[in-house]
């Protein structure tokens, strides 16, 4: 079967995540976070004792980690050696973890398969950095969704909020501008845009509005 691919990527909190799961919902595809892959190598390095932050550590630890992802009524859930880490991984140190060990060949080389085998056997959205440049170069639309740092630092503080998190606006920017720049700077699979990708800016649009055109965009794109 011939399977059809819709990649979108672009800096965090752009909302991207949200706006791929509304689209595969609506298209009956798969909705899969690649971002969420990164985090769980993160957090398997801290759970089995290592420090993210030292290469040498999180490249010894990638034979002893099983990634994989389940879709339950379409949701993903994430597990490492069989534990579902969905919602553990998502905290501001996983954040960082996931940012550093995304910058290491191994753990990226590691990770590309089990994405190109997502794509090989379902209609998928898939979201990240480098989807639409490196994971799916062939994939029927892409999409690089951005917006200002600050507004998408105000849109990370309160799903933190929402999530009991209290962390004030400053150090979430902070941590978003880093996190922007160490992305879009790494030697390998950098974030930027594909060449043949379609730019969306979601700074001034609400989240239904951003769904709205991209919907009509990914409709338009697959006619
Ligand atoms: O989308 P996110 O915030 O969950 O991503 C976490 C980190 O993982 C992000 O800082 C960069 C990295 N990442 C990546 O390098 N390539 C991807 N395709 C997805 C995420």
């Amino acid at each position: 079967m011939k399977t059809v691919a819709i990649a979108i990527d672009g800096p965090a909190g752009a909302g991207k995540s949200t706006i791929a799961r509304a689209i595969a919902a609506k298209l009956g595809y798969i909705y899969v976070d690649t971002g969420a892959l990164y985090r769980a190598v993160g957090y398997a390095v801290s759970a089995a004792g290592g420090d993210w932050r030292d290469e040498a550590t999180v490249v010894a630890s990638l034979p002893h980690i099983e990634v994989s992802l389940k879709h339950v009524d379409g949701v993903q859930r994430v597990f490492v050696n069989g534990e579902d880490v969905s919602d553990r991984i998502r905290t501001p140190e996983m954040s960082m973890a996931a940012s550093a060990v995304s910058a290491l060949p191994p753990v990226r080389e590691f990770l590309f398969h089990l994405q190109q085998d997502m794509a090989a056997k379902n209609n998928v959205v898939m979201d990240g950095r480098d989807i639409g440049t490196v994971v799916l170069p062939h994939a029927e639309v892409k999409i690089f969704l951005s917006a200002s740092a600050e507004a998408r630092a105000e849109r990370r503080r309160l799903e933190l909020l929402e999530k009991g998190q209290d962390v004030p606006f400053e150090d979430v920017l902070a941590d978003m501008k880093k996190r922007d720049y160490d992305d879009s700077h790494r030697a390998i699979a950098p974030l930027r845009q594909a060449e043949d990708a379609v730019a969306v800016d979601t700074t001034d649009l609400t989240l239904q509005e951003s769904i709205d055109y991209m919907l009509k965009l990914v409709e338009e794109k697959l006619a």
